[in-house]
């Protein structure tokens, strides 16, 4: 089983992967808990490029390259093993982040983010993604909150990039209606952890 956790940035995909992680594991299954790139060198190493604020001219289409060199390594090295291994593979962020931010939010388009991704995974997608949707604004609060500073002009005008994301990522649910659930990500981390175990509960039986 692969669950993927998706959602823009402050959504809490980390905090409930986590808890979700620690839940399954005390009812007794086997699991891994993973991120991209998930600490694989050569994926980490790639990562390093896209982040590396020096690289200021960083195409957008070779971002997105990136991005699926990296997830194909993690995936061959960290992923693909758990899984062979009949583990509960959970994901903090897969292709869907591609398709939302560079395909939707950097406007290369979806299909043509989809496809340069379908080479990276050979199609591989999760069986269950978990979409952590709110508002934009809301979610930058969150991590602004450790900060302890107001969100400023420049953070308001990344709001139009992240609505759009959202929007794609929305979207994108609409489309694999079996595959992408939506999860309201405003509720507190309660609510929110019991909303993503019913899912993923469900989805358990419904394999058995
Ligand atoms: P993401 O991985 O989606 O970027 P995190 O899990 O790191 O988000 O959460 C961002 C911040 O919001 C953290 O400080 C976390 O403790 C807090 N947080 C997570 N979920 C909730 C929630 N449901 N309500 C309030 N705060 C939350
Ligand atoms: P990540 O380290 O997962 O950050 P967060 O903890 O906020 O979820 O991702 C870093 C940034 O990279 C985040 O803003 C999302 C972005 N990203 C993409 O644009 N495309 C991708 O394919 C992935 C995996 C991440």
């Amino acid at each position: 089983m692969f669950i993927s956790f998706e959602g823009i940035d402050g959504s809490g995909k980390s905090t409930i992967a986590k808890m979700v992680d620690e839940k399954l594991r005390n009812e007794g299954y086997d699991t891994v808990l993973t991120r991209e790139p998930g600490g694989v060198k050569i994926a980490e190493d790639i990562r390093a490029i896209i982040l590396d604020r020096n690289n200021t001219n960083l195409d957008d289409h070779t971002e997105a390259l990136l991005f699926a060199a990296a997830r194909r390594q993690h995936l061959k090295e960290r992923i693909l093993p758990a899984l062979k291994e009949n583990k509960i593979v959970l994901c903090d962020r897969f292709v869907d982040s591609s398709l939302a931010y560079q395909g939707g939010g950097k406007h290369l388009g979806v299909d043509e983010v989809y496809n340069i991704n379908i080479f990276a995974t050979d199609n591989l997608l999760p069986d269950l993604t978990l979409l952590f949707d709110m508002d934009p604004k809301e979610a930058l609060k969150r991590i602004d909150k450790n900060k302890n500073r107001e969100v400023n002009r420049l953070d308001l005008e990344k709001m139009s990039f992240y609505d759009t994301v959202r929007n794609t990522f929305l979207d994108l649910a609409k489309k694999y209606p079996s595959r992408i659930k939506v999860i309201d990500a405003s509720k507190s981390i309660d609510e929110v952890l019991n909303d993503s175990m019913k899912i993923i509960e469900e989805k358990l039986h419904e394999s058995k």
